[in-house]
């Protein structure tokens, strides 16, 4: 794997058929180009990902899910000029150009639309080169199967550097702001569903159209029980039960005091920040040398709820 400094040479690796880390303003992305059988093959034996997780296809822009899917409903469209480019996947019906590989032999294709700027210039540059502009980019986020997701450059190498070949690269964007995945949204029926909360809200979803209360029959694999899990035990705890447990490293909001003895890894000062720093702090507080990682999950709407998601997984074992 090279490094490389250019979203042009980035781009040129997957028009080669090869893998390009690069970032997202969610978390960092392993891509391929989505056309490419093979290359995206190779993302899930890179990743150790079972070959029925299907992946997201990241396109430039909204009017290109019309050569990836089909049957879109309204309300769909709507999101998407809502929130796109942004934190949001939706879940449709596919066209014969989004194979069974890229969907984990179903019927649905994931797409977005990412924000990141030198995304949208690895995308652009992509199609250029195959001259078709509504190229797609195949990633899943950059880790291992089951592992914390990276939300940078140097955690995304951590993660895979070790699994990729000398023709593939690694594009640096800086840290992702907003920190954990997109929400996944189930697009398939007369109503949205949410099928994984993330940088858009429900509230968000809300003031377009009215979210369905009924669970998805769509397969959404990636979302399991155990998930983004560091290698040490994480406890997830309240603050007056903090009080009562042996000391740890302890990530929490900054309105909660660290008890004497307790290694605070991180404080954020509100749950946009929480989100921002989640992946990287269990990170550090795997490196630490305290054998439990205490998080105090944030209450409330908005993204607290994707930070409880993805703390309930990360505790799961
Ligand atoms: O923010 C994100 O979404 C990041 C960045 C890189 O864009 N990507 C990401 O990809 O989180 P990944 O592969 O780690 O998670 C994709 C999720 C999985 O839970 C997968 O099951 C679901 O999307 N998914 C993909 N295609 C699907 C489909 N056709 N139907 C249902 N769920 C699908
Ligand atoms: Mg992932």
């Amino acid at each position: 794997m090279r490094k490389v400094s250019s979203p042009a040479e980035a781009a040129h690796t997957l028009a080669r058929g090869n893998l390009a880390i690069r970032p997202t303003e969610t978390v960092y992305g392993l891509g391929a180009d989505a056309d490419n059988r093979e290359a995206v093959g190779r993302i899930f034996t890179t990743k150790s990902r079972p070959a029925n997780h299907p992946v997201i296809v990241h396109i430039a822009q909204q009017e290109h899910i019309y050569m990836w899917a089909t049957d879109i409903p309204e309300y769909a469209i709507d999101l998407g000029t809502a929130f796109w480019p942004g934190p949001m996947t939706i879940v449709v019906k596919r066209l014969p150009r989004a194979g069974g590989y890229l969907t984990g032999s179903q019927e649905t294709i994931a797409l977005r639309v990412s924000s990141h700027p030198v995304f949208q210039e690895v995308l652009a540059e992509l199609a250029r080169s195959k001259n078709d502009p509504s190229v797609g980019i195949a990633a899943p986020s950059a880790n291992r199967f089951g592992s914390v997701s990276p939300t940078t450059l140097a955690h995304a190498i951590e993660e895979l550097g070790g699994y990729l070949t000398d023709e593939d690269v690694a594009l640096d964007g800086g840290s992702s702001h907003v920190g954990v995945e997109s929400t996944i949204i189930d697009a398939t029926g007369n109503q949205p569903i949410i099928l994984r909360h993330g940088g858009i809200t429900a509230e968000d979803i809300e003031s377009i159209v009215r979210l369905s209360q009924s669970e998805s029959d769509v397969r959404a694999p990636g979302t399991l029980a155990s998930h983004y899990a560091p290698n040490k035990e994480l406890k997830l705890t309240t603050q007056s039960e903090l009080l009562e447990k042996t000391p740890g490293a302890l990530i929490a909001l900054s309105d909660i005091k660290t008890p004497i003895g307790f290694n605070r890894i991180a404080t954020p000062k509100n749950a946009n920040e929480y989100a921002q720093i989640l992946y990287s702090s269990l990170r550090d507080a795997d490196k630490s040398s305290e054998a439990v990682i205490y998080a105090i999950p944030p209450t409330g709407g908005g993204i607290a709820a994707a930070i409880r998601d993805r703390l309930n997984r990360a505790a799961t074992k």
